[in-house]
């Protein structure tokens, strides 16, 4: 692309510090020596532990075989302190085995082994056509892991991936077949794709997309006919790289717009609808409703990396959102669904793209520092919410819905979340019955160290 044209678009938003409600330097955070995101449990851990003997607190159910994984960025050197941002450093898996019920064992692992690869793959973990992946977003390669943790090939997909990948790919759980929107810079110039990977585990598409804004293309969502493509107000940044800091930021002057990609026609074409400034790294889902609208629900952040250049919690609260997409007359509108702030957000595996009556998050809290404090479930056909809080110095983590074997209902089965507690020092896998969260976990399981708020994980199953 054009450099110029390229340095304008995600130049101008840098000088716009508009100071609103959360403004951070009301917090004395700019310029302060601490980094918020390395204190605390955003700290790094330095051992690599194997442990199988688990103290269980309660009782997991018979029905659970398979991993938990998790992964989160991990610095493993001495990160600049005041340039230092959370979706930084190694990519370290936590994962924990359990088999019929019972705590098998606990290990961490870095995504690269012994530095073996890069292990830039720091933000999701997830498993595919018999495989598992440590994936991460803007060029990193995603990396093979096996059952153990351990870091097999940077060559995914039987070696068919040519572009960059993305930290969040969604299934079709119909064509079992796996939709990224992601983003590279191959000849220092930036390129977006719709790349699809089959059921088969191989590439079958990379469509280059026609977009040249830079944007950070954290998420993407499905439905029926679309893809949808999220090109919103954060985008790639000349300054801060030239300075070593994390190169994207929030760019006023940039229209954030949902693009629908229609799967079905694959022409290339993207329908645009501009929506007011705004960014969001997770939707909860996408689906078409009866009249044929687009819906997306998301954690919307009125404003996001723009005085905060080191992670994205101190400006303004994530809050539960909605788009309607009107296909009739081209128009979005927007509306808050939620007061309660809150991120990662999940729903059952096998509902992308279609009506999901309930979505489970992490409530972070209404301080400028999220808190982590609550689980929340979203019930979206009877517009209420139910918030199981973790308790005293407890902080939470993303809550993964684990479907039961023969489920009748949607919300039928488990939410696994790693809890850290500050008492211990250490943190638990809890588990919860996903139809009674409020009761609280059915079953702890201690683990000998404390798993650092991370992103994103995944259960795999003994049978993929
Ligand atoms: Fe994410």
């Amino acid at each position: 692309m054009d450099r110029r044209k390229f340095l304008k678009v995600t130049g101008l938003g840098l000088g716009s510090a508009a100071v609103l409600g959360w403004g951070l330097n009301r917090f004395g955070i700019i310029g302060s020596k601490e980094n918020y995101y390395l204190q605390g449990n955003y700290a790094p851990v330095k051992e690599l532990i194997s442990e199988d003997k688990l103290e269980v607190v309660g009782s997991i159910p018979k029905e659970l075989s398979g991993l938990y994984l998790r992964n989160g960025p991990n610095p493993m050197g001495k990160p600049n302190v005041k340039k230092y941002h959370w979706f930084e450093g190694e990519g370290m898996l936590h994962g924990v085995r359990i088999d019929e019920g019972k705590a098998i064992w606990y290990r961490n692992r870095l995504v690269g082994g012994d530095q073996l690869f890069a292990g830039r793959a720091n933000t999701h973990v997830i498993s595919h056509a018999k495989k598992i992946y440590a994936i991460v977003e803007a060029g990193g390669k995603p990396v093979e892991i096996d059952q153990e943790l351990n870091s097999l090939t940077e060559e995914p997909f039987y070696g068919t991936l040519e572009t960059g990948f993305t930290a969040h790919t969604k299934l079709d759980s119909e064509t079992k077949e796996l939709h990224g929107i992601t983003y590279n810079f191959p000849r220092g110039s930036y390129e977006a794709h719709h790349v699809v990977v089959g059921k088969d585990g191989r590439v079958n598409r990379a469509d280059l997309l026609p977009l040249s804004s830079g944007t950070m293309l954290h998420e993407c969502a499905i439905t029926e006919n679309y893809v949808l493509v999220f090109d919103l107000s954060i985008t790639f940044s000349f300054l801060k790289l030239g300075t070593g800091y994390f190169p994207f930021s929030w760019n006023n002057d940039h229209q954030a717009r949902i693009g629908l990609l229609n799967r079905k026609t694959n022409d290339g074409v993207v329908k645009w609808f501009n929506i007011d400034p705004c960014y969001f790294f997770h939707t909860v889902n996408a689906y078409e409703d009866h009249q044929g609208n687009v819906i997306v629900d998301a954690m919307r952040y009125q404003r996001v990396f723009d005085e905060d250049w080191n992670g994205p919690f101190t400006e303004f609260p994530p809050l539960l959102t909605r788009w309607s997409l009107n296909l009739s007359n081209g128009n979005a509108s927007e509306q808050q669904l939620d007061d309660l702030p809150a991120e990662f957000p999940r729903m059952h595996p096998n509902l992308n793209g279609q009506f999901n009556q309930f979505g489970y998050s992490l409530g972070t809290g209404s301080q400028q520092k999220p808190d982590f404090g609550r689980i929340i479930k979203y019930d979206f056909t009877k517009n209420i919410n139910e918030v199981y809080e973790l308790g005293e110095g407890k902080r939470g983590a993303e809550p993964v819905f684990i479907p039961s074997e023969n489920q009748k209902y949607e919300d039928e089965g488990y939410l696994m979340a790693y809890v850290y507690d500050k008492a211990s020092d250490k943190s638990d896998l809890v588990i919860f019955n996903a139809q009674n969260i409020k009761s609280g976990p059915i079953a702890q399981i201690k683990l000998p160290q404390r798993v650092p708020f991370g992103f994103h994980g995944s259960w795999v199953p003994a049978q993929i």
